[in-house]
């Protein structure tokens, strides 16, 4: 028996860790977590996921595939799917027992959590509102995303049905994940084009030997859900100023009124040292919150 924790969108420089991450080390050590995966967003550079990872590595086997944040640092095709590193995985597995393997993909998106998306409309908006601007892929988004759904068909057939699969990716592969926001926010609902597609799902279905599938990107926790055969996790770790720790030192110090992610950041950085204190001191609760744990 071991344990597995699963960490998505560490953002360990957007959330300005440094002792945190021995903070964090240390307990999963301590909670006799036998191999870790980051998720993607890792950090938005890649030789900061690296440095993440070889940490974790040294005390713990750990393993990554990308985010979108990475991938805005890449610009040789080939290292989007296939990059040379031995904790890179991504179609690939990962004996974790006898009989239970864990599988990485990165994952892409194609505007399907949009009904009738226009594909051109939304490669403009996806220029003007989304950090993925910064991407530089071979592909349109649905392109891209068919070539990897059909590699994840081909991948997952290769995989013995004797063994149990855990899937890690960091896009959205089901539907009941995406929050449909109503009348004055729902046009936020755009951005649901870009937070990852049905068809992986719809391959995930077919394969009975896929126990657990694990994602992120959302930046919102849900609870775990059992879909077809197969339970899906999605617990982010996210931004600073999205996490309940900034929450609970906004209110609990009477710094506003209600909380509001999107003025956190300012209010934040007036008390830049009182915060970090907070941080360090409450960092571990908002992680058993911002990741998944899985026996094998
Ligand atoms: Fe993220
Ligand atoms: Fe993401």
């Amino acid at each position: 028996m071991g344990k597995l924790a699963v960490i998505s969108d560490l953002h360990a420089d957007i959330n300005q860790f440094n002792e945190e991450l021995y903070l964090i080390r240390d307990y999963l050590e301590k909670l006799n977590v036998t191999h870790v995966h980051f998720a993607g967003d890792v950090a938005n550079k890649v030789a900061k996921t690296l440095e993440v990872v070889n940490f974790f590595d040294q005390k713990i086997p750990t393993t990554f595939h990308w985010g979108n944040h990475e991938m805005a640092d890449i610009d040789v095709e080939s290292d989007f799917e296939d990059f040379n590193d031995p904790h890179f995985l991504n179609f690939k597995t990962q004996e974790l027992t006898k009989s239970t393997v864990l599988f990485g993909m990165n994952g892409w998106y194609d505007y399907s959590f949009v009904p009738h998306a226009d594909e051109k409309e939304y490669r403009r908006k996806k220029q003007v509102y989304w950090y993925d601007r910064f991407i530089e892929r071979q592909g349109s988004d649905p392109e891209i995303t068919a070539a990897l759904c059909y590699r994840l068909q081909e991948t997952l057939s290769t995989v013995p049905d004797t063994k149990n699969i855990i899937l890690s990716t960091h896009f959205v592969p089901k539907e009941t994940f995406i929050i449909k926001h109503s009348e004055k926010y729902a046009r936020w609902n755009q951005l649901n084009a870009f937070l990852g597609s049905k068809e992986f799902g719809e391959v995930l279905d077919g394969f009975s030997n896929v126990k657990q599938v694990v994602f992120g990107h959302t930046h919102h926790r849900f609870t775990e859900q059992k879909l077809q055969q197969t339970m899906y996790h999605c617990r982010p770790f996210g931004y600073y100023y999205e996490w309940f720790l900034t929450r609970s030192f906004i209110l609990t110090n009477h710094l506003a009124e209600t909380f509001n992610p999107l003025k956190a950041r300012t209010i934040v950085k007036r008390y830049p040292q009182a915060f970090n204190e907070y941080k360090k001191r409450y960092i571990l609760n908002e992680l058993q919150q911002g990741m998944v744990l899985l026996d094998y």
